[in-house]
């Protein structure tokens, strides 16, 4: 998840604290939240980049330490397309959170067309043909930075709105080249973007692909399944479900709850016949558990009960009964919590 912390697209002693918690906390795969693959795609301007070799240094840090912490090492790469460079969160309310960033740097935003995202975020630039061949690129000289500093797994944002996802929503494309129109036309951005950093990660390193599932723009879960299909073909081994993000305004088709995208994991596993993760509000051990025992996906991801609960999965482990709970922490801990748990035997 994005930490807004970045300057310049750096990472810093921020992201190694945050990062190094979930390690410590017992997380098997730690992903670093989106980082951008050009500077113009930033969501804000405090997102992490890998546009060029000079962010692999400080990036490298952090995957050694989520390894030497026990975890695995992911990262994500995106571009926030039309809906990049708004302010943070925090400093905005309401339909604000669509409007432009305050910032002395010239930006201009680029999307598959001319259509804003909100009123409140100026028309985007149509990329043209050799804009898009530049962006596939960009991805896949991400992907080769990424491995070079050290990470394991690979996720590519193909979500929540952001340029991926816009060329595949009929309500952002409305391009009449190659890559508008039809759904196979809409899906060639991110199938060439797969292929591109397929080509740029190592084979045995397993690449994800996060979708938003269903949106609230008349992308539905069977569009999903079919670019899970074509993803799966050009190298993508697992597709990670969410939903959402393409309209400024939030609707109620996409009602939010406890689990509430598990459905969508569970229907692209049985349907694209990929292993799937889900996410979203998963908040409880037998929760996760169950999701996993009942074939509705491969693996969990949590979010923000991590922000709440950084050893989430020792509590999980503890509360599933599991015989040695503290061997998910690094040994320096384990060893202590085991002897103390001998000591308080009743
Ligand atoms: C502060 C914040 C930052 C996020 N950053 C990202 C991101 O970088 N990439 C992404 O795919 N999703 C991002 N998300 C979405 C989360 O990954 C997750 O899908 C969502 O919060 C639902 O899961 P949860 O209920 O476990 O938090 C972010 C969410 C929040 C709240």
């Amino acid at each position: 998840m994005l930490t807004y912390a970045a300057k310049n697209g750096h990472a810093n002693e921020t992201h190694l604290a945050h990062y190094a918690k979930f390690a410590a906390g017992g997380a098997g795969l730690v992903f670093v939240e989106s980082t951008k693959v050009r500077s113009e795609g930033r969501s804000t301007l405090h997102d992490l980049g890998l546009w060029s070799d000079e962010f692999i240094g400080p990036l490298s840090r952090i995957a050694a330490l989520i390894k030497h912490l026990g975890a695995t090492a992911g990262i994500q790469l995106g571009h926030a397309g039309r809906k990049a460079f708004r302010p943070l969160p925090w400093e905005v309310s309401g339909d604000d959170r669509f409007s432009m960033a305050t910032s002395t740097e010239a930006i201009e935003r680029i999307a598959p067309s001319a259509i804003r995202h909100s009123p409140k975020l100026p028309l985007p630039c149509a990329m043209s043909a050799p804009d898009i061949a530049d962006m596939i690129e960009a991805f896949g000289a991400a992907a080769r930075r990424a491995n070079l500093a050290g990470f394991d797994v690979l996720e590519i944002h193909g979500g929540h709105g952001y340029l991926i996802h816009q060329f595949l929503s009929p309500e952002a494309n409305r391009r009449t080249d190659s890559y508008g129109g039809t759904l196979e036309n809409r899906m060639r951005f991110a199938a060439d973007v797969a292929s591109s950093v397929r080509e740029n990660w190592p084979a045995e390193k397993p690449l994800f692909f996060r979708v938003s599932a269903e949106d609230d723009a008349g992308w539905e879960i069977t569009h999903s399944t079919e670019l899970a299909k074509v993803l799966k073909s050009r190298g993508v081994d697992v597709f990670d479900c969410s939903s959402g993000g393409m309209l400024a305004t939030r609707s109620s088709r996409l009602s939010v709850g406890y689990g509430y995208q598990v459905r969508f994991s569970e229907a692209i596993r049985n349907e694209a016949h990929i292993p799937t993760m889900a996410v979203g509000l998963i908040v409880e051990g037998r929760q996760a558990e169950q999701i996993l025992a009942a074939g509705q996906a491969d693996l969990i991801a949590l979010g923000r009960e991590f922000l709440y609960n950084p050893h989430w999965p020792l509590h999980a482990a503890r509360a599933l009964d599991e015989p040695s709970p503290y061997a998910l922490l690094p040994r320096n801990y384990e060893y202590w919590l085991d002897k103390r748990a001998q000591d308080i035997q009743p």
